[in-house]
């Protein structure tokens, strides 16, 4: 599959609205981790690397920022703005975050625990790699 929006159940209601995700349903792979970024300055950017092995699937919970991906030969922008919209990005991305709006929230869910060995963090490495 490649990187692209998915978008999540919204349960509409004057109580206030809910998305929800479930593994293997709403994103094609089961979920191992939830990690989430916040506070992030304005001029920051975040996640400057690629996964061996990680799917991801990120969602901007609140506010606003770009998720910049690169598959070695082309360059995708998506922008994130939607709690009820996320990013699917399958192993071997180059992806980077950056734009954070003021108080913005990414969450981030993973096929994967944490493991610093699935990291590329040198990108002409990844370069190198993905061909
Ligand atoms: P990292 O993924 O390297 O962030 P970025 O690519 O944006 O610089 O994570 C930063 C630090 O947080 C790094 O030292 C590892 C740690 N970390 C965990 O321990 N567990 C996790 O699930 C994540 C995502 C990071």
């Amino acid at each position: 599959m490649n990187p692209q929006i998915i978008q999540l159940p919204k349960i509409l209601d004057h109580r206030g609205n809910l998305s929800f995700i479930e593994s293997n349903y709403h994103i094609p792979f089961k979920i191992e981790r939830t990690f989430w970024i916040f506070d992030v300055p304005g001029d920051e950017s975040r996640g400057g690397h690629a996964y061996k092995n990680t799917e991801e699937f990120i969602v901007a919970l609140s506010g606003s920022f770009d998720v910049v991906i690169n598959d070695g030969v082309n360059e995708t922008i998506f922008h994130m703005n939607r709690s009820y919209y996320g990013l699917y990005v399958p192993k071997m991305m180059w992806r980077e975050m950056r734009n954070f709006s003021t108080n913005s929230l990414a969450l981030v869910l993973t096929s994967t625990p944490y493991c610093a060995d699935d990291y590329i963090r040198d990108f002409n490495l990844y370069k190198q790699q993905v061909k």
